[in-house]
């Protein structure tokens, strides 16, 4: 049984002080920092939104200031806002006496984990849609938002328009999660899918997916499974209470799969999906350790998750009481991205407004992260060995002296050689890993074509 601490218990409502609101009708200053691809469509809504928004809210939304890094670009919304300010100076708009909320939409970890560590500090209530930084230093910025009595919001950081977060903070915070699943980077699913559907090169689909604003500023963490893995940072804290960060997570990204794998994978009725796993671990004793892993996974095509299309995003969750769920929509882009961040605009207002604060997390729980070599998975292994009598016998027998148990085994005839595919079922990752480099050493296997792990 995990101790409780009664002061882990009151990040919800602060330490039971009393958050006064401004009244209704008062105004609510945001500062908006950052004017790129989510930047752009926030400014966009609160704009085409403003008399909906006033009347949900209780007061306008007024904007007082834009941050940008190259002030010469030209940018028609401003049009909308006439006689705000637009700087170069983020810090200097976070202290202003008449903001209310910052949405931080700028990205990267180090600028913006200053600029929101001074709106807290300065009493601001923080937006932001940057996951890399939540994953990175959730701990103090969410000490800092309880230590202020303000709000920190970060829907749109996972799964963008989907409201996963939400979800867990609120809608699932009477049950148990056991697992999370998902497709949560939205330019990887684009790139695998438009690999296997139209055969498209990688690159022609990574610079497509760049062109429609869904690849980070720098496209490598998409394709290397960084940005996925501060999703899945997050997810796995919300859902298991427990502080998970980016540097708890086993990452591997679709840099490479190749259109051999994929089509490997549609003859034996699977899809390839970059997908994060969260998963609450008990073992043969009873402890309780969380696994946070984002790798390339083969995906049934009787899953939902494997007909999740284009940059499209899908989180599936398993919960102890509400059973099988899943959430599906817009992961990436960015008006998905601003439809998010305007919720959190519209409840930190509200609070701003009538007082109050919205649930902080609560990572009471303290699981330890796994080793990942702890954690059961499956493996789909595609080699190409020599074709005579006793290999697979060979091979099998290995299999057995490990204790790893074959699900499935295919043999093609390829010239003199054969392309064998085994397929395991579940056993220990560190097992499986040791297996692979153990087939490696063999005189009959010629290569090992490629190792993807399989899901269900
Ligand atoms: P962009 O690269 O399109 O925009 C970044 C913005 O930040 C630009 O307006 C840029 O200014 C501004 N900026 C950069 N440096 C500074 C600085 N030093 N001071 C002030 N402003 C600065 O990024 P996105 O809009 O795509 O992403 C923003 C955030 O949202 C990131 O954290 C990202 O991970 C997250 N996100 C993005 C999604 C998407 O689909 N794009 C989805 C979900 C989350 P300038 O315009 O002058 O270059
Ligand atoms: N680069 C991210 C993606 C944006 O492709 O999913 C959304 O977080």
């Amino acid at each position: 049984m995990t101790a409780v601490s009664t002061e882990s218990l009151q990040g919800a409502e602060g330490r039971n002080g009393n958050y006064p609101g401004k009244g209704i009708g008062a105004p609510v200053g945001v500062a908006v920092l950052g004017m790129g691809t989510v930047g752009t469509e926030v400014l966009r809504l609160i704009h085409e939104f403003s008399s909906s928004l006033e009347n949900r809210i209780g007061g306008p939304i007024e904007v007082r200031g834009v941050a940008v890094s190259d002030l010469t670009k030209k940018r028609d919304v401003l049009d909308n806002f006439p006689g705000i300010t637009l700087t170069d100076n983020a810090h200097e708009l976070v202290e202003r006496e008449d903001v209310d909320v910052v949405v931080e939409v700028i990205g990267g970890i180090d600028y913006p984990r200053e600029l929101v560590l001074s709106a807290l500090k300065h009493g601001k209530s923080v937006v932001t849609a940057n996951k890399a930084l939540i994953a990175a230093h959730a701990d103090e910025i969410s000490d800092a938002a309880n230590a202020a009595g303000v709000d920190l919001y970060y829907e749109a950081a996972v799964a963008a328009a989907i409201p996963v977060v939400g979800m867990l903070r609120r809608s699932l915070a009477g049950d148990q999660v056991q697992r999370i699943s998902g497709i949560v980077n939205g330019t990887t699913n684009f790139i695998l899918d438009a690999m296997a559907s139209t055969g498209a090169s990688y690159e022609e689909a990574l610079a497509e997916a760049t062109r429609l604003g869904y690849a980070e500023a720098d496209p490598t963490a998409d394709v290397e499974g960084h940005d996925a893995a501060s999703k899945a940072a997050i997810l796995a804290s919300m859902g298991f209470h427990t502080r998970v960060t980016y540097n708890d997570v086993h990452a591997e990204g679709i840099t490479n799969i190749t259109a051999d794998d994929i089509e490997a994978a549609r003859l034996a009725g699977y899809t390839i999906k970059l997908l994060a796993i969260c998963e609450r671990l008990v073992d043969d004793e009873g402890a309780t350790t969380v696994s946070a892993r984002v790798h390339p996974t083969l995906v049934p095509n009787e899953h939902p998750l494997a007909t999740v299309d284009k940059s499209y995003n899908a989180v599936f969750v398993e919960a102890e009481a509400a059973g099988r769920l899943m959430f599906y929509g817009n992961g990436a882009g960015g008006a998905p991205t601003a439809s998010a961040v305007l919720g959190d605009i519209v409840g930190a207002a509200r609070n701003k407004i009538h007082g109050g604060r919205a649930p902080a997390e609560n990572p009471y729980a303290h699981y330890p992260v796994a080793d990942f070599g702890d954690v059961p998975t499956r493996y789909h292994i595609d080699m190409a060995v020599v074709d005579r009598v006793g290999v697979l016998a060979e091979i099998s027998r290995r299999f057995a002296d490990q204790g790893i148990s074959i699900s499935a085994v295919r043999q093609e005839e390829h010239g003199d050689d054969s392309r064998l595919i085994v397929v395991t079922h579940a056993s220990l990752e560190r097992k499986l890993a040791a297996i692979v480099e153990e087939l490696k050493t063999l005189d009959d296997v010629r290569a090992i074509n490629s190792v993807i792990r399989l899901d269900g």
